[in-house]
């Protein structure tokens, strides 16, 4: 790790050098990033033509030999990624045989828009249905999202005005743990369906669930620093606060940085969907809390928590940097003091994450573009692993940054 403080400081230095003198070095790296993702994703749709099971079509993360690549059915909450991937590849190179897998993967999770025992159905069908929508099948593809949606409300609890993340079966941890209605702060993620659903509609129930989530939420999960809590559990009939925890970071009160991530990107987006300046507030007094750490490390790649005790040889989080530098890209183009600033620290990011410390060699790393993210550390699950939503949030960070280099012209 060591290793790639130092590689990733000197690459930065260049990179950040260059940005400044000129566009010629900046588009130098934003292309061999867009290069080197497009022949490792070419290497995992080859991987997957290859096998034969057409339920695991879904390339997740890698094995616990770190070589071979894991899979997930359409029921995971991962199953949308790599179709997204697939849709920003195509707008990112222009390649229309992005354009044939994007949509035979997408179609294959079709049947995720019918789950209601997840509120994970709004990363899965808007990440695949909700990108595809703007090129073909739109029709098609709305009523999904609007299926979709209908079930993501039926976890609304209106006494509590939020939509409950996980459910605490009988036997299960959870239960264990004397949780009632759980709610994780990345549920905010899975708000963009119900935006959606609404201007497909017309049906503003969807907005107004969105907007009382994102209300509660706002109101419960931070703390006065602008961090957030992973898990608040809620009394469903009255929204008193049971508990507030983690289950992904390393303590109740650390700062788990993939849900600092969700956080920061959940409230920009949930600002473009209403005007509402509430919310792009939280997500720059967030994003503050995240850039002022001292344990953020020089390259802005986080670890995989800002408080885990062993800094600074703990394994750090691609994914939540290519959240937040996907916000960011977002950011710099709303009426914020110093726009700019937001767009060289999301560049500042890529560049990072782009250079040889993330990104993998062609055919290694499970075929995945990114190198280094965290899954769940305290189940001792994915740790320093590549994992699909880190790609996703890359391309998608890469083709936001190259609509706004390409409006800036
Ligand atoms: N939504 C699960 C995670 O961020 O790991």
């Amino acid at each position: 790790m060591k290793q790639i403080i130092i590689t990733a400081g000197l690459f930065l230095l260049a990179s950040t050098t260059s940005l400044a003198g000129g566009r010629k070095s900046s588009v130098t790296w934003f292309d061999k990033a867009v290069k080197s993702a497009a022949v490792q994703t070419d290497l995992q749709i080859k991987g997957i033509e290859a096998n034969k099971d057409t339920t695991f079509l879904n390339p997740v993360s890698t094995k616990k030999n770190r070589h071979s690549t894991s899979y997930c059915k359409y029921t995971d909450w991962r199953s949308g990624f790599f179709p997204g991937s697939l849709w920003y590849l195509y707008e990112l190179t222009g390649n229309k045989n992005y354009l044939k897998y994007a949509e035979k993967y997408t179609e294959a999770i079709g049947d995720a828009q019918y789950m209601t025992r997840t509120h994970d159905i709004g990363f899965i069908i808007n990440c695949s249905f909700g990108n595809g929508r703007r090129f073909i099948n739109k029709e098609a593809y709305d009523s999904v999202l609007v299926t979709a949606a209908k079930n993501l409300c039926t976890r609304f609890k209106p006494g509590a005005g939020i939509i409950q993340s996980w459910n605490v079966n009988p036997g299960s941890t959870y239960e264990r743990k004397g949780w009632i209605c759980p709610v994780i702060i990345d549920n905010m993620m899975n708000l963009e369906l119900l935006f959606e659903a609404t201007k497909i509609s017309g049906d503003s129930t969807f907005y107004n669930i969105a907007v009382s989530h994102a209300d509660k939420t706002l109101k419960e999960h931070f703390r006065h620093n602008a961090s957030c809590y992973h898990v608040i559990d809620y009394n469903p009939e009255t929204g008193e606060v049971l508990h507030r925890m983690t289950a992904q970071g390393y303590a109740d009160e650390s700062s788990w940085s993939r849900g600092q991530a969700w956080a920061i990107y959940g409230y920009t987006m949930c600002y473009r969907e209403t005007g509402d300046r509430r919310y792009l507030d939280q997500a720059l007094r967030t994003f503050d809390y995240m850039r002022n750490n001292v344990n953020l490390p020089s390259d802005k790649v986080p670890y995989w928590d800002m408080d885990a005790p062993d800094i600074p040889t703990e394994p750090r989080d691609a994914s939540s940097a290519a959240i937040i530098a996907s916000a960011l890209y977002e950011i710099s183009g709303y009426p914020v003091k110093n726009a700019s600033f937001y767009k060289n620290y999301a560049d500042e990011i890529l560049a990072s994450l782009s250079s040889d410390n993330y990104v993998a060699r062609p055919g290694e790393n499970g075929r995945f573009i990114l190198m280094h993210s965290v899954g769940s550390l305290p189940a001792n699950k994915e740790i320093d692993v590549p994992l699909n939503y880190a790609d996703y949030y890359y391309l998608e960070a890469l083709k936001r940054k190259q609509d706004i280099e390409k409006k800036n012209k």
